[in-house]
């Protein structure tokens, strides 16, 4: 098994990442629907990303409807070696602001499929459940995974927006490699599920980790830290969360190359007990 240590997560155990990640939501076109209007900017940030050494992507089917994929594909083929595009399936998207848990087995076996044609992989890393879905008993959805993975369509299972108790059902069945929540510097409310996670060695991704730009906008409360290190607010949003736990990986999402340059250089940032301290009372 790989190591793990500060900047490093070994994702389900035989794939190391680099623990700052990048989300590829915002690569895609207004309303994270079709393509994005500047296509050279959005493949530009694409390849900065992997450049500057992200090593783990963030990606769904539903992110511009297939978009966000094409992007990276278009961008990053002949993929580098060791570079994780993680996807996810079940949510669809029936107009540009709805968002639909839809896990019905054979719609996540079409996804998939439609991912591995769109990334042009035979095997996708992580795939990710991106919703439980209410209406489909969670088992024949975690059993679709087991399907697929079993067929080597997929390597790692994941899951995102999900409850200890729900991780905990769906460990029954398969092996979750990943679990995707909403967690930042102000949003703790999945504290419980990052130390499930790290007890298990199950790599949390952390979604919106910047609260959307807010932990980076004027008067964001980690101001004094950063002034006091000489850095930028959204670089300490982001090294808090390396900070929290081993098994915390950052997606930060950007249209902006100066942006990506300073989340991925937030990797070396090294807090004092007493900084780490009054960031972590923000909570
Ligand atoms: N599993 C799920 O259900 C789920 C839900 C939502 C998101 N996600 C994942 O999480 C990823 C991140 O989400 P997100 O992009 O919505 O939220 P986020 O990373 O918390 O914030 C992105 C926002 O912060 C700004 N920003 C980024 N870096 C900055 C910097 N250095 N300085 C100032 N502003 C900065 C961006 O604007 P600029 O473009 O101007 O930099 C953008 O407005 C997504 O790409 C997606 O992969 C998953």
């Amino acid at each position: 098994m790989a190591q793990c240590d500060r900047t490093t997560f070994a994702l389900g155990g035989d794939l190391p990442v680099h623990r700052m990640g990048f989300g590829a939501l915002r690569l895609t076109g207004p309303g994270y629907w079709g393509p994005p209007e500047d296509r050279a900017a959005a493949l530009e940030i694409a390849r900065l990303a992997v450049d500057l050494g992200v090593s783990f992507i963030d990606t769904a089917d539903s992110y511009g409807l297939g978009a966000s994929e094409e992007v990276l594909a278009e961008a990053l083929r002949p993929y580098r070696d060791g570079l994780v595009i993680a996807t996810k399936a079940g949510q669809c998207r029936p107009r540009p602001e709805q968002w639909v848990p839809l896990g019905r087995p054979e719609y996540l076996r079409q996804q998939a499929e439609l991912s591995l044609r769109r990334l042009g992989l035979d095997r996708i890393d992580l795939f990710q459940l991106h919703r439980i879905d209410p209406k489909v008993p969670a088992a024949e959805q975690f059993g679709a995974l087991k399907e697929l993975q079993d067929e080597g369509k997929i390597r790692h299972i994941g899951l995102s927006k999900v409850t200890v108790e729900e991780l905990e059902q769906a460990r029954e069945q398969i092996t979750v490699a990943s679990v995707q929540n909403l967690y930042n510097l102000t949003d703790r409310h999945n504290d419980e599920v990052v130390d499930y996670c790290e007890k298990h060695a199950i790599a949390f991704v952390a979604w919106l980790p910047i609260a959307r730009g807010e932990l980076a906008a004027e008067g964001s409360p980690v101001t004094a830290v950063a002034t006091e290190l000489g850095v930028s607010t959204s670089q300490v949003a982001l090294a808090w969360l390396l900070h929290r736990s081993p098994t915390v990986i950052p997606i930060p999402g950007t249209s902006s190359p100066v942006h990506l340059k300073e989340n991925f250089a937030a990797s070396d940032i090294v807090f004092s007990d007493d900084q780490l301290a009054r960031l972590d009372a923000l909570g």
